[in-house]
């Protein structure tokens, strides 16, 4: 597309900031509301967000933290706010199972220990999670460590968030399609990032950390420059890679994250697209933001050739237990539909498995509460390095087979599950999604 399209300035969420307790508990309040916002500028539509229309403000944390949330509900409807990619008891999860009533307030609380790492929360309601991130229910979670490798690490400066959603907007500018329809639901020909259509992003440092996420419904991207320039990937759903990772293209399904740094020119002008694929769900090229660097860039942190911070290598022991989970169709795992009151799987705290996620039809993901995994093989193959490190999500292409060694943490509660599903909310919401519980080994 044209670049002189380009002409809103990305909107970067705001930082929410904390009430510190005299313990040094950080208070985070979130309220899930209807609002009005132009994603077609001069319209005004109906959007949903938290603490404003659209989206939600970016909370940012460091590793040691203790938090406390305050999640209150404004909608006219029960919605649920999950912590996508953190580690924390499963009460706290804020999955199907933590609803939040039309003017209740959800209050969950743990200490934040696992590394650096960008993460992300949305609604989760079961059969519901479609509708209420397509309506705008979306935001980061930032957690820092002070392991972490000198990276840039301004917020809106040189440390910029990218939500990236795809919709369908009628002529009013109002998102259209039923995010349960068809095959995957919503594959949308506007794009968005941080909720702004057709943006630019003034840049004014030599190097910009970008924090990636698909926060769309079903759409993948294939993400380059549009003058294929490299960049480095740094970091992936669950933490920074030990050294960065130089490509011209990454690939990201919904829910996955990473963060990459890149280099600008004084003066000079690029476009950050994605490009069309062969797997159903990335048809399209579409240019997502301009990118415009300052006549004159102030200097940035040297990338490091490692990088301190990044959690080490899952290994795997040789007995390690094994489970198989097959995808067909798409409204159920081992051909079980989702059962809120049925426990799929038993695991116990703090082992270490490989999970086999078998794919039998067209493109899926897979993504599992509470862990971090690193991808094993995808039908023998390595992954690209820069997709080895630790996540929490993974695309399972088409008639393909990925293997995850998965480390699992160590809060037991026999009663309360976690979830693992595709990632795609068409498919979430149809039923392809199980439960698992943490016990005490040996129980
Ligand atoms: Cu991002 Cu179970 O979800
Ligand atoms: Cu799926």
């Amino acid at each position: 597309s044209d670049p002189a399209a380009f002409r809103t300035e990305l909107r970067v969420p705001p930082l929410l900031v904390p009430k510190v307790d005299k313990d040094g508990t950080r208070r985070f309040a979130l309220t899930m509301q209807r609002g009005r916002s132009e994603i077609l500028p001069g319209k005004p539509v109906e959007t949903w967000g938290f603490n404003g229309p659209h989206l939600g403000p970016t909370i940012r944390v460091a590793r040691g933290d203790r938090v406390r949330m305050a999640v209150t509900n404004r909608l006219d409807e029960a919605s649920t706010v999950h912590w996508h990619g953190m580690r924390l008891p499963a009460k706290m999860d804020g999955g199907p199972h933590q609803m939040i009533e039309p003017g209740g307030t959800w209050s969950p609380h743990w200490t934040i220990d696992q590394p650096a790492a960008t993460s992300w929360y949305h609604p989760h309601p079961h059969g519901a999670t479609a509708e209420h991130v397509y309506r705008g229910l979306a935001g980061m979670f930032i957690i820092d460590d002070p392991a972490e490798t000198e990276l840039p690490a301004k917020y809106g400066i040189d440390d910029v968030p990218l939500i990236l959603q795809d919709k369908n907007l009628a002529e009013d500018g109002s998102p259209t399609g039923d995010p349960l329809d068809g095959t995957f639901g919503i594959l949308g020909e506007h794009m968005l990032v941080n909720g702004t259509h057709a943006p630019f992003l003034n840049v004014r440092t030599e190097r910009v950390r970008f924090r990636i996420l698909n926060g769309s419904n079903a759409r993948m991207y294939h993400l380059a420059f549009a003058d294929r320039r490299a960049f480095h990937v740094v970091g992936g759903d669950a933490g920074l890679l030990p050294a960065p990772v130089q490509v011209e293209q990454v690939s990201l399904t919904p829910g996955e994250r990473v963060e990459v740094v890149a280099a600008f020119t004084a003066g000079e002008q690029v476009l950050l697209r994605t490009l069309s694929g062969s797997d159903d769900i990335d048809e399209g090229d579409f240019d997502l933001l301009k990118i415009v660097a300052a006549p004159r860039l102030a200097a940035s942190p040297r990338l490091p050739s490692r990088l301190a911070g990044a959690p080490a290598p899952i290994a795997v022991p040789p007995n390690a237990r094994v489970r198989r989970f097959q995808l067909n169709g798409h409204d159920a795992i081992n051909r079980k539909e989702m059962d809120l009151s049925r426990i799929d799987e038993v695991v116990p705290a703090g082992a270490t498995e490989i999970w086999e996620i078998e794919n039998t039809v067209y493109a899926h993901n897979f993504h599992i509460h509470e862990v971090a995994f690193q991808v094993l093989d995808v039908d023998g193959e390595k992954p690209p390095a820069y997709g080895s490190g630790h996540k929490d999500t993974v695309y399972v292409p088409p008639k393909s087979t990925v293997r995850l060694a998965v480390r699992f943490g160590r809060f037991t509660d026999p009663a309360t599950p976690y979830m693992y599903h595709c990632h795609i909310l068409r498919h979430e919401d149809s039923g392809m999604m199980g439960q698992f519980v943490i016990v005490e080994p040996g129980t």
